[in-house]
């Protein structure tokens, strides 16, 4: 049998983390690899709640988030740090996931010294560089790299070649995040108290219905919160819903929520969720209203409307299936469209509808065969 292949996987943020943890588990399970982790920490207490659910201890953690970090600051400590990394490793390939300050700086530290990079979650492009951005332009530029694409669908596969990408170094594999809700699925259903910390809250809103949120994005900073902010107080107006917000703790998104929605009787702003207490927010949910990109794709996986407060998505699948819609940041908007959904039960019913375009749960398992051939 030949030598293992050493692959080290680098992430650091919560949902490079959520997607990569099926992955770091089933190339620790399998002989054709050796699996080495390298966390940067761009995300502290949001990375380390997945590490530990999901029980990976990485070998390396850079540690390197720093409160309210810039982009450029964060990128260069990121890069010339993971370089260190590389340098001692010295592995058969790097993998990097999606499109943070990580996994760009990443991709490129390996690309410089002539390390395969593959790249999960390959191909999403909304076509606008400022929506998501910087994401949009990171992703692109790890295209531009790496030598394995895992494209989740079709779609992105596609535009993947309309950038001229090499077809037969791009693969559809689905997308690692249905690996992980499986993942999680199954470990609370074996041990529900993984996912009892929200039953004060579902007593406190007993008989109303939930509508869970999140926001983050940073091209929502400033209008765009203040927005989402003044959506959330007006949907507050009814008696008969009720929002549970994790808030990101960035501090950018916490200052904007805690001044505009602190107090308010039916809004519970609380501290990020471990992702099993996420996926039992995202259970007792009539709806979510989200700007994140994994929300996107859990939530139509689990049945739930999801409304989208962006001005674009890298991920229309969600909206042509129709169990996602984009609603801008636009307060007035938001509202009347949750408004709708809640009120007109053949508009819910018609988006309520289990529909599954990020795959099937084996993704990690295609991406070993893929990086073994
Ligand atoms: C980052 C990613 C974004 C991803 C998001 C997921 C980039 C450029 N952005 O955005 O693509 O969608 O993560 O959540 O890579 N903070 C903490 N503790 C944490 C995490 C963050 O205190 O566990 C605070 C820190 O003050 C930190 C700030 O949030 O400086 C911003 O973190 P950063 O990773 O730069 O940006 P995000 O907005 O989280
Ligand atoms: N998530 C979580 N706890 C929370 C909010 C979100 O575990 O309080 C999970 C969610 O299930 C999804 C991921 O975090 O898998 C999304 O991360 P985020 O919105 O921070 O980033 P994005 O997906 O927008 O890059």
């Amino acid at each position: 049998m030949n030598a293992p292949l050493k692959i080290l996987t680098i992430f650091g943020t919560r949902p490079e983390a959520i997607k990569m943890f099926p992955l770091v588990h089933a190339l620790e399970a399998d002989e054709r690899f050796c699996s080495r982790v390298c966390v940067t920490g761009q995300h502290r207490g949001m990375l380390d709640q997945v590490l530990e659910i999901a029980g990976i201890v990485p070998h390396h953690d850079l540690d390197l988030m720093q409160p309210d970090q810039t982009l450029d600051g964060l990128t260069a400590s990121l890069l010339t740090a993971i370089g260190t990394v590389l340098d001692e490793e010295q592995p058969d390939w790097v993998v990097v996931q999606g499109d943070t300050a990580t996994a760009m700086s990443g991709a490129l530290a390996a690309y410089y010294r002539k390390i395969p990079v593959a790249h999960v979650e390959a191909g999403l492009r909304s076509g606008n560089i400022h929506h998501p951005w910087p994401e949009e332009v990171n992703r692109k530029i790890i295209g531009s790299m790496a030598g394995l694409h895992f494209a989740p669908t079709k779609t992105a596969q596609a535009a993947l070649l309309r950038e001229n990408v090499a077809p037969e170094t791009v693969h559809v594999t689905g997308n690692t995040v249905i690996d992980a809700l499986h993942w999680i699925t199954a470990r609370i259903d074996r041990q529900p108290g993984l996912a009892a910390n929200l039953a004060p809250l579902e007593k406190r809103f007993a008989g109303k219905r939930i509508i869970g949120v999140t926001s983050h994005r940073r091209e929502n900073f400033g209008d765009g919160m203040e927005n989402i902010a003044e959506a959330i107080r007006q949907l507050a107006a009814r008696g008969d819903v009720a929002m549970i917000f994790p808030v990101h703790l960035n501090p950018n998104v916490r200052q904007v929520m805690n001044q505009e929605l602190g107090g308010l009787e039916n809004v519970a702003l609380i501290e990020p969720l471990d992702y099993p207490h996420f996926a039992r927010l995202i259970a007792i949910s009539t709806l979510m209203l989200t700007d994140s990109g994994g929300v996107q794709e859990e939530a139509p996986a689990l049945g739930k409307p999801v409304l989208v407060m962006r001005e674009t998505t890298e991920r229309p699948e969600g909206v042509e299936a129709g169990t996602a819609l984009l609603v801008g940041t636009d307060a007035t908007r938001i509202a009347a469209q949750a408004n709708r959904l809640l009120d007109d039960a053949s508009a819910y019913a018609a988006m309520a509808r289990a529909h599954n375009p990020f795959g099937d749960g084996r993704t990690s398992a295609r991406i070993l065969d893929l990086l073994a051939r």
